[in-house]
């Protein structure tokens, strides 16, 4: 089993006077000696005194996108390595807000994850089918296209986490159900060992999308589910250390 991860996004939401939310988390968390991981991933801005907030606790603290590049004439974009530099250990890349939103396809996802790798970040790689794709009974064919496509040119798992969130889930209310969540990460898994071999084993597969702390002792127990990417049960400390929580009394 997999020491869980259990993964904040905060999307564009996060001024300086949400710090003490993060002082919350940093101080729930503790040492966390061999409890789940626990990470935010806050808006760029907010990263370096996100990680001040967060230093000497087992909270970490993530980006959310990076660009494919070290650096260069890209107007507005933020490189891995400066996501490092603020104290970023993690980087979403592929979230499909960013897929939907800023056309970023499986090629432009992989690069990304290589760039984050390169970096020295843990990238936290999203997919997910859409309620069309899955209506159509197609949700593990996109699954497999899309791991093979933002996998591309990553060779090593040892720095690598996935992350399973169905678009229809996704900040809608809407939950998959248990028999989805396994199935959906069982497919990801077999994926994983069959591309990386032993190593695939110790990948962390996240489940995101509408989880919060009433769902939460039901998902996170899933086979295949190492932890969780929360989006709006992250804004709020209590809610979030709620999920936090409940992963800690499985694990020990
Ligand atoms: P949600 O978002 O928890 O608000 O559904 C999850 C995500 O987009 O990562």
């Amino acid at each position: 089993m997999n020491r869980k991860l259990i993964a904040g996004n905060w999307k564009m939401n996060g001024l300086r006077a949400d710090l003490p939310t993060i002082r919350e988390v940093a101080t729930a968390a503790g040492a966390s000696l061999g409890g789940p991981d626990v990470l935010l991933c806050v808006p760029a801005t907010l990263l370096s005194e996100a990680a001040r907030e967060a230093a000497g606790s087992a909270l970490s603290v993530g980006g959310q996108t990076c660009h494919p590049a070290e650096k260069g004439a890209f107007t507005g974009d933020i490189s891995a390595r400066m996501l490092r530099e603020l104290g970023a250990n993690y980087v979403i890349v592929g979230h499909s807000e960013r897929r939907t939103g800023h056309g970023e396809t499986d090629e432009i996802v992989a690069s990304q994850a290589r760039a984050a790798v390169n970096a020295g970040l843990t990238p936290i790689l999203c997919i997910g089918e859409t309620l069309a794709e899955r209506t159509a009974g197609e949700t593990l064919k996109v699954i497999e296209g899309q791991l093979a496509g933002s996998l591309s040119g990553l060779d090593s798992a040892a720095s690598l986490v996935l992350a399973y969130e169905p678009l229809w889930a996704i900040g809608t209310g809407k939950v998959a159900t248990a028999g989805q969540i396994a199935e959906v990460h069982a497919f990801i898994r077999k994926f994983l060992v069959s591309r990386y071999g032993d190593a695939g084993t110790g990948v962390r597969i996240l489940y995101g999308g509408s989880l919060n702390p009433g769902n939460a002792a039901e998902i996170l127990p899933i086979p295949n589910v190492d932890g969780g990417l929360i989006g709006g049960a992250s804004l709020k400390a209590g809610d979030f250390l709620a999920i936090y929580t409940t992963a800690r009394a499985l694990t020990v």
